[in-house]
């Protein structure tokens, strides 16, 4: 086995790249349980995310993240995807980069707008934003996905295209 496959795997990456299929997928092949952060956030609050930024706002939504990544991150043998704004927080960067290995989806501006019909209802970080807003949102994110160990260019991949380059990667 290879050193890195010794940690859970961190999935980060841009709201809708697709770290929840790539994640699902590259846990299947390793046999490893997936685990979705936000879903875990969402399961001990007991409401959807857009939900808990309407009620509670963006900082008790990070709060609990870094309180769930935080736990998860010491598990073994876990494909992790965390929301695209986890890496936000210094804490859990540090976090993520001390006790996984942490991989990013990398996809550019271009492919990533023509996702954006597909996820924007149930991600409340892009409501009443103009296009050039969330551009600028997606520019400002890019430096806090540098905090990696690999990197996986997703442009021109497929799911299972993605998943065999982390594992040619990994291992
Ligand atoms: C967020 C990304 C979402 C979710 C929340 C906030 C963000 O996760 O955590 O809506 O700030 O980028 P995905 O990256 O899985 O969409």
């Amino acid at each position: 086995m290879g050193r890195h496959l010794e940690q859970s795997i961190v999935l980060i990456g841009f709201m809708g790249v697709g770290k929840t299929s790539v994640g699902k997928s590259l846990a299947e092949k390793l046999n490893w349980k997936f685990i979705d952060t936000d879903e875990e956030i969402e399961k001990e609050l007991n409401l959807p995310a857009t939900e808990i930024f309407r009620t509670f706002g963006e900082k008790v939504f990070r709060a609990k993240e870094k309180e769930v990544i935080e736990r998860i991150s010491h598990e073994k043998n876990k494909v992790i995807s965390v929301g695209g704004g986890a890496f936000l927080q210094k804490e859990v960067r540090a976090i993520c980069l001390e006790n996984c290995t942490v991989v990013l989806l990398d996809l550019s501006w271009d492919h990533w707008l023509d996702r954006l019909p597909l996820i924007i209802e149930t991600r409340p970080v892009l409501h009443n934003r103009s296009l050039d807003d969330i551009q600028q949102l997606y520019e400002e994110r890019k430096s806090t996905y540098n905090y990696h160990h690999v990197k996986v260019d997703i442009d021109e991949r497929s799911i299972e295209e993605a998943v065999d380059q982390i594992m040619n990667d990994l291992t």
